[in-house]
């Protein structure tokens, strides 16, 4: 028998790089498709298949297509708020063609939407059956809106077309080649801590995360991709810490001599944010086993500032 056949989209980001690493590990045959707006060659894996394509343009691949892991979009808020269109374009259109790829070649596809469907929360921690309190017109709603577009066009494309697709609820995640400059909170507490500079603490710091490991989210990914499930099913660490916890455990494992400064918060930044994971728990017996002090030291370790 020929080996599985699976698409990764955004496989040459933080995410999709090592979802690649973790199936090529496993055996499968990986293609990636990307067109490196915020991902790079580089993070690739040697022995992947690259197809240069932007997934908001129809999509075409040739040969059989088991599985797909569509994660290609901008993440970062810095990312998202540069190019808002393109955002909403990615998370809408690009959704449907993979739909419409997975469809054409009887593929499992799982599509990777995010903890920001929740907005600003109203119930803590978050369930799979909470709604959301999103803004529609607010500075994350590119991402936010598009996002939940791409979660309603999954569900069409099971109901209309029997598309064997899942949902996952990604919260945050961290890791290994997120980039220094991307935005987000651990990459760039690194850089100032590695650089002796203050961390950047948005308001009073009391507002609350969620940190996933990325080994840990990747295997959650991988216990969907096999599961079969529809989800939505929410990914992620359950265990809370607060904005300011994090910077001074960033300051501990690095060893830095960097001091907290405090700055304005940012427009609709949620004030809390925790997954229930006790569905991924029960379907896919998965949770998260990397605790935030080791996470932090394994980044720290490959970080490039
Ligand atoms: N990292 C997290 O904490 C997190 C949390 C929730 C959801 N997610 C979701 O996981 C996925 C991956 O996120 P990430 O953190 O790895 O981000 P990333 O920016 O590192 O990776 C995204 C990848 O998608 C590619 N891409 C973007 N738009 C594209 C397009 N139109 N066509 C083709 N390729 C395109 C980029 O070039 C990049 O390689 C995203 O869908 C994101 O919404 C991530």
């Amino acid at each position: 028998m020929s080996p599985e056949r699976v698409v990764v989209t955004g496989g040459a980001g933080f995410l999709g790089s090592h979802v690649c690493e973790a199936l090529l590990a496993g055996g499968a045959q990986v293609v990636c498709v990307d067109d490196f707006r915020t991902g790079s060659r580089g993070n690739v894996p040697d022995g992947v298949g690259v197809v240069t394509a932007d997934v908001s343009r129809p999509l075409d691949l040739l040969g059989p297509v088991d599985l797909i892991l569509h994660l290609a979009c901008p993440a970062s808020p810095a990312d998202y708020l540069r190019m808002p269109v393109d955002t909403l374009r990615a998370g809408g259109f690009g959704t449907y063609h993979v739909l419409e790829l997975a469809r054409r070649k009887g593929a499992r596809v799982v599509v990777a939407s995010t903890s920001e469907v929740y907005g600003d929360p109203e119930e803590h921690p978050q369930r799979e059956s909470y709604w959301g309190h999103v803004n529609p017109i607010g500075p994350r709603s590119v991402y936010d809106e598009a996002k939940r577009f791409g979660e309603a066009m999954t569900t069409a494309f099971r109901a209309e077309h029997g598309v064997d697709a899942g949902i996952v609820r990604i919260f945050n995640t961290y890791g290994p080649r997120m980039r220094a400059h991307d935005g987000r909170m651990i990459p760039t507490f690194l850089r100032q801590a590695l650089a002796g500079e203050p961390l950047t603490v948005h308001g009073d710091g009391l507002q609350t995360r969620s940190l996933c490991y990325v080994d840990d989210l990747v295997r959650g990914l991988l216990a969907m991709a096999r599961s079969g499930h529809p989800g939505p099913i929410n990914l992620g660490n359950p265990t809370e810490v607060t904005v300011l916890d994090v910077a001074r455990k960033t300051i501990e494992v690095t060893g830095s001599s960097s001091v907290v400064r405090h700055v304005e918060s940012m427009t609709d930044d949620p004030r809390r944010r925790r997954p229930d994971i006790s569905l991924a728990r029960e379907v896919l017996h998965w949770q998260p086993t990397v605790p935030l002090e080791e996470g932090l030291r394994s980044f720290a370790r490959t970080f490039a500032g």
